[in-house]
């Protein structure tokens, strides 16, 4: 990712892309933005990437960033820049013998001047109502330090064992148990159970 300033949302919102209430923080009016990634110009596509290189310190991969394309994206503008974003896309999770049509949320970061306003709630809220509306289940792989936003929202940590469907079989992926949290829509589940991710370059959870 080049570095230089984060570039500024277009003069315009996107085709389709669906303003949701504004809120106001300390005087500084944000606007929360839903919008999949087909209806986000390159500059705020730009953006969003800058934004998670700065939350999460140099660790944010190229994988990481296509993991987080191809569904809904939930942006959180303070005028023209971008200080938040996550999104959903859609994977399969094998259980209890099913694919499950899952709804991932990827790419979750509040600017770290920005956070502890309910930003990142505010964009959970939007991203749980895609999943609640087109999936039977939400998942995400949980940092230490957002594991409690997720869990005081209703979001519930996998206890079974996890594993990924490889192109040569499924393989345990034991560094990811206890950091998986699901939000249950309609699938019958045994979160005690095995939950298996299919196959992505990149960490696969
Ligand atoms: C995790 C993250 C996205 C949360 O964003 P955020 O905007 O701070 O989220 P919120 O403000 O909605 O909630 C965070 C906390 O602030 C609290 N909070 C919210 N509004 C508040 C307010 N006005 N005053 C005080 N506390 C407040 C929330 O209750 C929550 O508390 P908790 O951590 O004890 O659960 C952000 O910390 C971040 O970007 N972290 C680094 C990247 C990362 O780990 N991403 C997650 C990947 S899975």
């Amino acid at each position: 990712m080049p570095g230089g300033p984060i570039p500024r949302w277009p003069q315009r919102p996107a085709a389709g892309s669906k303003p949701l209430p504004r809120g106001c923080d300390d005087g500084r009016v944000t606007d929360l933005r839903t919008a999949h990634t087909a209806d986000l110009d390159g500059a705020a596509l730009y953006a969003a990437r800058a934004l998670l290189d700065l939350v999460f310190e140099g660790d944010m991969s190229d994988h990481d960033w296509e993991h987080a394309l191809g569904g809904v994206h939930a942006l959180v503008w303070e005028g023209s820049e971008l200080i938040g974003h996550a999104s959903v896309v859609q994977r399969r999770l094998l259980h209890g013998g099913r694919a499950l049509r899952t709804g991932y949320v990827e790419g979750v970061g509040v600017r770290a001047d920005r956070r502890r306003r309910g930003h990142g709630a505010a964009m959970m809220a939007a991203l749980e109502r895609v999943v609640r509306g087109a999936y039977e289940l939400g998942a995400l792989g949980a940092t230490a330090e957002a594991a409690s936003l997720y869990a005081a929202r209703g979001w519930e940590l996998w206890q079974g064992p996890s594993s990924a469907l490889t192109p040569s079989g499924i393989a345990r992926t034991e560094d990811e148990d206890g950091s998986i949290y699901v939000l249950p829509v309609g699938a019958e589940l045994d979160l005690s159970g095995e939950l298996t991710c299919d196959w992505r370059d990149g960490d696969l959870w």
